[in-house]
């Protein structure tokens, strides 16, 4: 028998992507053989960027990363999961209020798919409260963000923000 390819799938929504996701990628790409990060369609949040936009972003940020991949999610996460053949699906904890809806999420995905394990990472306490949403809302009222976000994510913001009056440094 061959050696099985350990492949893990790391899913968010990614709207944007910030220094936090990437902590967790690069050391789930030391601990896997395979990282597919999952950049989720998320009927339940209206983004900023489109899954065009964040799938983008993310390949930009991961191609020093030889064994990352970046791929878009429609539909349910276990039956990707399944259907990559990963053995895990990877997730960042940040403070102890991830933990509810992080153990609910990974309760579903145990039913749904039996094989397939939930690992969490623990994020970087430097990214410890670090959001997507605190990002944009930064970026939107003028802040630097340069530090919580890669610099094509940095680039990215400003274009979107400066296209609109919102995005108008206040003195
Ligand atoms: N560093 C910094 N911020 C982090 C982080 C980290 N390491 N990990 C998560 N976050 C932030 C994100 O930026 C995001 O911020 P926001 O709410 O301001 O946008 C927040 O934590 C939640 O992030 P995310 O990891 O993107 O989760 P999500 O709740 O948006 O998406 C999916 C969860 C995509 C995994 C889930 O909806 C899913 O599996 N969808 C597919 C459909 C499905 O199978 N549904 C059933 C699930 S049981």
């Amino acid at each position: 028998m061959g050696e099985q390819v350990r492949r893990a799938v790391y899913p968010g929504s990614f709207d944007p992507p910030t220094m936090g996701h990437l902590d967790i990628i690069q050391r789930a790409a030391q601990l896997f053989d395979e990282v597919i990060v999952a950049v989720a369609v998320n009927s339940q949040k209206q983004p900023l960027f489109s899954l065009e936009e964040r799938v983008e972003m993310l390949q930009e940020c991961c191609k020093a990363l030889g064994n990352v991949r970046v791929a878009a999610l429609d539909g349910l996460l276990a039956r990707f999961a399944q259907q990559v053949g990963a053995c895990a699906i990877v997730r960042g904890l940040r403070a102890v209020s991830d933990f509810e809806y992080e153990f609910q999420m990974a309760t579903m995905n145990r039913q749904l798919a039996p094989e397939v394990d939930t690992c969490f990472l623990m994020t970087h306490q430097q990214y410890a409260f670090l959001s997507s949403s605190i990002v944009k809302e930064v970026a939107r009222l003028g802040g630097a963000v340069d530090h919580l976000v890669p610099p094509n994510v940095a680039h990215k913001l400003r274009v979107k923000f400066t296209s609109t009056t919102a995005g108008t440094p206040t003195p």
